[in-house]
């Protein structure tokens, strides 16, 4: 059992579309862990599985067993070295001996963002990368509220954050409570200096002009949650030139400067 009343169930999804029902599942169901394979995903899940709309991806659910239902999976739960002066740890885990750099502090769980998928350890790894201090600051597709949350410990005072998730923007609104967290999209926040969006390469594309129109192409604006594939075509999307990128697994970002 988990935290509410339902039982974690588990799916085992192949086919050469399965990473991408992942991605799907991150925001479209509670998803308690996944383990990534060639073109199979197994993924744990608090409660059914939604349907999903990749019709070539084959679905089967794996047997758990009961006896390892009372782990609540915090047991396990570690701090996330995102960089050597950068780290990412629920509260209720200790910072490690002689760690002197950043943390970022927040519960696992709730929403996507709790620093373990590769695409959030990009985007932070690009934002500390490329980090210019921007007096304003927008989280696009915020989830957790994670990367927000980098810019409020680095001393951004005007802070905004969207997702089209009721739960993210819960969740960013708690651990945020200065922030302006709207419900929707980037057209809802105002405009910003510094600009995060870590999103698929396809709700990146359809965002695109919106968060270029909130962008006041000030001070760096970072893209996060491209696949291999699709870096090129997003990056040209930004009339500008690539200045820094990172890959985290099959994850990379990349970072625009800004004209000051
Ligand atoms: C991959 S998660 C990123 C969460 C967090 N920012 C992080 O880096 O871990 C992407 C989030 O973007 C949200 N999203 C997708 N399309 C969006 C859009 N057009 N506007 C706002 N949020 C969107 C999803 O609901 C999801 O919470």
């Amino acid at each position: 059992m988990t935290g509410g009343d339902e039982l974690v169930r588990a799916f085992e999804l192949r086919g050469e579309r399965a990473a991408e029902a992942l991605d799907w599942l991150h925001v479209h169901a509670e998803v308690q862990g996944a383990i990534e394979d060639e073109q199979v995903v197994t993924v744990w899940l608090d409660g059914p599985l939604p349907p999903l709309p990749f019709a070539d991806v084959v679905v089967r659910e794996l047997v758990l067993d009961p006896a390892a239902a009372t782990v609540t999976g915090l047991e396990h739960d570690a701090p996330i070295q995102v960089a050597a002066d950068l780290l990412v740890r629920p509260p209720w885990v200790e910072r490690p001996a002689g760690f002197r750099g950043i943390e970022l502090i927040l519960p696992r769980g709730g929403a996507f963002g709790s620093g373990e998928h590769g695409s959030t350890q990009a985007a932070l790894r690009c934002l500390h990368a490329v980090w210019d201090a921007p007096p304003s600051f927008a989280d696009i597709g915020c989830g957790s509220g994670i990367l927000a949350l980098y810019a409020h410990v680095r001393g951004c005072r005007q802070i905004d954050a969207c997702d089209i998730d009721p739960a993210s923007v819960q969740a960013a609104s708690e651990l945020l409570p200065t922030a302006a967290v709207h419900l929707g999209g980037p057209e809802r926040c105002r405009r910003a200096d510094g600009v995060v969006a870590n999103m698929t390469g396809s709700e990146l594309r359809a965002a695109m002009p919106a968060i270029l129109d909130r962008w006041t192409g000030l001070r760096a604006l970072v893209l996060s949650g491209l696949r291999a594939t699709e870096v090129e075509a997003v990056a040209a999307l930004v009339p500008r030139p690539v200045a820094h990128r990172e890959t985290v697994g099959e994850f990379t970002s990349v970072a625009y400067r800004g004209f000051r």
